[in-house]
């Protein structure tokens, strides 16, 4: 079969399965199912798939049609133009947590620090502290996470990124591998309450994992344990750069005015113009040692 029929096939039976991008996720399964690129379809629509290549293709369809996220069934995922390996262990890397990592690089300039000190909580496939790495060369980053197979994804990334030497990677919870103190804490937490949890796509909520999306009642939880805990990890004038959910924005204010701890409250919209993340100083006259 030639590629013009085999994308039409696919992209029918995914229109059919109401998916919301199928010529594009068919064109995404295919240019990696013949490890090529998307314009060859273009040039030689006439050209044939091998065997190996068509029964690859068809499993691949399948797989979406049963919800799979394309980026699972490629293994990869592009954050911040770079590519990181993915799998069912890992969150697939958002683009509007791209914003949490333009909030850092717009704050810092490269000769205000000899070295910019970073904590990531809940690293992931490592999308957040490899973008981060391979833009600021004067940064050390401690990035963590409770799945010791998510971190086992991240360090690939790292490496194959060029960026394992500016990164470490430690497992614990929270603050429990740290005892440093940061410029920066830096986390896009798990924060779908467990309402909303039920009314995920059915692609998320049944192949992401859980424990990278679920944050208790109101989703609020893993915000109040960095805000609360993570005032003595910062260094003086040091910040936290955190993502949120929409309609978090009240819970976190009040979160904040508890703890007492921080001032300069920024929240940052995405690239949506919803308010999706937050910026807090660490108060000086409160904290000390
Ligand atoms: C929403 S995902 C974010 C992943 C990645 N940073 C990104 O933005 O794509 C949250 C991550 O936090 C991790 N996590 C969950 N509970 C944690 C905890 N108590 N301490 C540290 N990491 C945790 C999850 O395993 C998951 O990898």
């Amino acid at each position: 079969m030639d590629i013009r029929s085999v994308l039409y096939d696919a992209t029918q039976d995914l229109e059919q399965m109401g998916f919301a991008t199928p010529r594009l996720d068919a064109e995404v399964l295919l240019s990696r199912c013949m490890k090529t690129d998307r314009l060859r379809f273009y040039a030689h629509p006439e050209e044939t798939l091998t065997e190996e290549e068509l029964q690859r293709f068809r499993n691949w369809v399948e797989r979406r049609r049963g919800g799979e996220p394309v980026a699972y069934i490629i293994g990869q995922k592009e954050f911040w133009s770079l590519p990181f390996k993915v799998n069912n262990n890992v969150l697939i890397p958002r683009p509007e947590t791209e914003m949490l990592v333009e909030a850092i690089i717009r704050t810092y300039s490269p000769g205000d620090f000899i070295q910019l000190m970073i904590l990531e909580i809940g690293t992931g496939s490592g999308a957040v502290s490899v973008a981060l790495a391979s833009e600021l060369n004067n940064v050390r980053i401690v990035a963590t996470d409770i799945s010791r197979e998510a971190l086992s994804v991240a360090v690939d990334n790292a490496r194959e990124n060029g960026v394992q030497r500016q990164i470490s990677f430690r497992r614990g919870s929270f603050f429990e591998p740290v005892s440093e103190k940061f410029d920066i804490i830096v986390s896009n937490p798990p924060y779908i309450s467990e309402e909303a949890f039920e009314h995920l796509p059915p692609g998320v909520r049944e192949f992401e994992p859980r424990g990278a999306l679920l944050a208790g009642t109101d989703g609020t939880a893993f915000h109040r344990e960095i805000i609360m805990q993570g005032a003595p990890y910062l260094k003086e004038g040091g910040r936290l750069f955190i993502e949120m959910g929409e309609g978090q924005k009240d819970r976190v204010i009040e979160i904040f005015k508890e703890s007492n701890l921080y001032d300069d409250i920024i929240f940052i919209r995405d690239y949506a113009g919803a308010e999706r993340a937050f910026s807090a100083r660490r108060r000086e006259d409160i904290i000390r040692g």
